[in-house]
């Protein structure tokens, strides 16, 4: 059986001080569960310290394409393991749309992370123009056939997959059950037709406005297998007990 992963997506967000409160409450209420939070570059310190030995996982929201060298500014995928990441996003709409990621540039930053033996959580996701074109299908195919042609399908088997509709992010709007539903089972039926058994195992985490009140429903659907959750991962009880649903 597959299991269900939730990752916290922080953005921008944090303090030192903010971030030790939310972190201290998130380590018992968590204890035996897998979570993961992916929090700003400066504060990977501050989450190896805390939550080492505990078991909930940390990573990045980004990376550079670039293993090193002159690329002022930019993070590269061994300094995120220096500091004990084990996950980082790659492709998140944001980066796509307010820095310009193509989906090759995603293709080759999802390649660097995995070459240093991270896990890309790579988000993939329509905009509401392209949801109500009826492109929703073609526009998820093509953000993971850039990936699926440098990589291989079979990397899919150390990757995870975040379906986030740009429409729900930050909205209130979250996809209804079946609508999320409808595009995870897109997802694993285009992959199982490369590699049946790395879309069994393919963790599909649906993104968009989930919280504490909608998650169970989200998480009963059969092809959703965690979530990806921006605003909500800021609040600790919200962030647990959507972590409880996925757990159930
Ligand atoms: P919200 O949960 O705030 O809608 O954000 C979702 C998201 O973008 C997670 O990566």
């Amino acid at each position: 059986m597959r299991k269900k992963l939730v990752a916290g997506n922080w953005k921008m967000h944090g303090s030192l001080a903010e971030n030790a409160v939310l972190l201290e409450a998130l380590k018992p209420a968590l204890a035996g569960i897998e979570a993961v939070v992916c929090v700003p570059f400066p504060y990977l310190a501050q989450v190896q310290a805390v939550l080492g030995g505990s078991s909930i996982a940390w990573g990045a929201q980004n990376l550079s394409e670039q293993t090193k060298g002159a690329f002022t500014g930019e993070v590269s995928a061994s300094m995120l393991v220096d500091f004990g990441c084990r996950y980082v996003i790659v492709g998140h709409s944001e980066r796509r749309s307010l820095y310009g990621e193509s989906d090759e540039l995603v293709a080759s930053k999802y390649v660097v992370a995995q070459a240093a033996g991270l896990t890309p959580i790579l988000c993939v996701g329509e905009s509401l123009d392209e949801r109500e074109s009826g492109v929703t299908e073609a526009v998820v195919a093509r953000q993971l056939d850039a990936v699926i042609k440098v990589a291989g399908v079979e990397s899919l088997a150390q990757a995870v997959v975040a379906y986030e509709p740009v429409w729900a992010i930050g909205t209130g709007k979250t996809a209804s059950p079946e609508q999320a539903q409808a595009v995870h089972a897109f997802i694993r039926g285009k992959i199982a037709t490369l590699n049946s058994k790395v879309a069994d195992q393919l963790v599909i985490q649906y993104g968009g406005s989930v919280k504490a009140a909608n998650a169970a429903e989200l998480m009963a659907q059969p092809d959703i297998d965690g979530g990806l959750i921006g605003g909500a991962s800021l609040v600790a009880d919200e962030f647990v007990a959507i972590c409880r649903a996925a757990a159930k």
